[in-house]
């Protein structure tokens, strides 16, 4: 099949390399030149494992190219897919103006009958809306067909997500276009669950919800953890092996960011709040996500209650392993802290490179973890990048000043690392 996506963020990108490598012929639009520009030359410009590798091969064997052309992208292809970016406006919901953007892009020039579908994660009653924008934008009677196919895939893990996803959600009023996704999925071993467009758009949201309220369950299970001396991963271990809880997302820490669970849960709450119907529990999880940072600042503080001066390492800026992305990550609300203590904040991080904005804020980056903790008085780890599990922790431990260690992602063996000489701290008495 002929393939438009609108917007090339990670979801799109991945999305696009993906249908191509199933053997669609794939077109990318997207309004930033400058992406498209590296794009086309097989160029990715975000961190994700595997990716490249399938981008280059689709691009040399033609079946994926980019454009920033709407008006012939739109013109030339009848299955469009929307994944633009929906991010949280001040109030905590959605902003919805790339979505308007790309109805007003396929209005103005469709052409002939169009099938539309929504990847993006959007609020309830959104894919109803955009189609009624399509037709304000539009001269011509063409019709469009609409659905709503949410996307369940991870950062750093998005290509094998995309290759082999848990479910196929596909929610629509329109028979058409139900039956041309279901061909179009139809070498998919996934299941394939038809809904209506609104259920699509809540499954995706309350999928989130969900997950987030895990991760919040476990890490206030994991502050109780600590008040009675028991360990967290003990207790995650003994819940996650009942079959009806599952230990995925069980991994108690400083808490979840990135750009779908923070959004995605404000934007819910906010949602359900003007519906007249408030989420009492998805508040509580935002609550306890929110605080977590402090948690663990506090933790260091109750060892070093004067911060001022005192040399902190702290590992790991992207809001979880394998990705370059900073949004929403919780590194930075403990860096905030750290800085407003009036500590030294040194940094490290195998993927991220920190914006000038944080280096005038006096927090200095350095590319090698032996040197980031050098005469540190303490060190602390925020993202679980599976590297630091492999460091030299003698070296580590001999090249620090001090040897307090607050590890907010629990991913070192305790008794390993005390019996080096560390003071070490996990959330949860882990
Ligand atoms: C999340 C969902 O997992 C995907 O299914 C969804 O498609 C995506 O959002 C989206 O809406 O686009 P992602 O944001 O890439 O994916 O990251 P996750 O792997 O879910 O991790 C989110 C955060 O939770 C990270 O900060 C991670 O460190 C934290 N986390 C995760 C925990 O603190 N504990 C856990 O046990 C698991």
């Amino acid at each position: 099949m002929k393939i438009l996506i609108i917007g090339m963020g990670y979801v799109g990108t991945t999305t696009g390399a993906v249908f191509a490598h199933q053997g669609h012929k794939v077109t990318g639009l997207d309004i930033d030149q400058m992406k498209i520009a590296l794009l086309n030359k097989g160029k990715l410009y975000f961190h994700e494992p595997g990716l490249q590798e399938m981008l280059s091969s689709q691009i040399k064997k033609n079946n994926l190219s980019f454009t920033c052309d709407p008006e012939t992208a739109v013109k030339d292809h009848d299955i469009i897919f929307i994944t633009v970016g929906t991010p949280s406006l001040e109030n905590g919901k959605a902003d919805l103006s790339y979505i308007r953007q790309a109805a007003e892009m396929i209005g103005r020039y469709k052409n002939k009958e169009k099938l539309v579908v929504v990847k993006s994660t959007v609020p309830i009653g959104t894919t109803d809306e955009m189609e009624k924008w399509i037709y304000e934008y539009s001269n011509n009677e063409a019709s469009v067909h609409t659905a709503m196919n949410p996307e369940f895939l991870r950062e750093g893990s998005a290509l094998n997500d995309a290759l082999h996803p848990s479910r196929i959600v596909l929610g629509s009023e329109s028979s058409e276009a139900l039956v041309k996704l279901k061909e179009l999925y139809k070498n998919s071993t996934a299941p394939i669950l038809t809904t209506s467009t609104k259920a699509a758009e809540i499954i995706k949201y309350a999928s989130n919800g969900f997950l987030a309220t895990k991760i919040s369950f476990i890490n206030e299970i994991a502050r109780l953890c600590d008040t009675v001396g028991v360990s967290i991963k003990d207790v995650a271990e003994g819940m996650g092996l009942d079959e009806r809880i599952g230990a995925p997302f069980l991994q108690a820490g400083l808490g979840y960011g990135g750009s779908c669970f923070p959004k995605d849960v404000k934007e819910l709450l906010s949602t359900a709040d003007s519906l007249g119907n408030p989420l009492s529990i998805l508040r509580e999880v935002e609550k306890i996500n929110r605080t977590q940072p402090s948690y663990f600042v506090n933790k260091v503080k109750r060892t070093h209650p004067l911060l001022k001066d005192k040399k902190v390492t702290l590992f790991g800026l992207s809001f979880k392993p394998h990705t370059d992305d900073i949004r929403e990550s919780v590194s930075f609300a403990v860096i905030n802290q750290l800085v407003a203590e009036g500590a030294k904040v040194y940094v490290h991080d195998p993927a991220v490179t920190l914006s000038t904005d944080w280096i005038r804020k006096g927090v200095t980056q350095c590319w090698d973890p032996y040197v980031a903790v050098k005469e540190a008085d303490l060190l602390l780890i925020c993202t679980d990048w599976p590297q630091y599990a492999d460091l030299n922790w003698v070296k580590v431990k001999e090249r620090m000043n001090g040897s307090y260690l607050f590890d907010g992602r629990n991913m070192l063996d305790k008794e390993k690392i005390k019996q080096l000489g560390f003071y070490y701290e996990g959330i949860g008495n882990a």
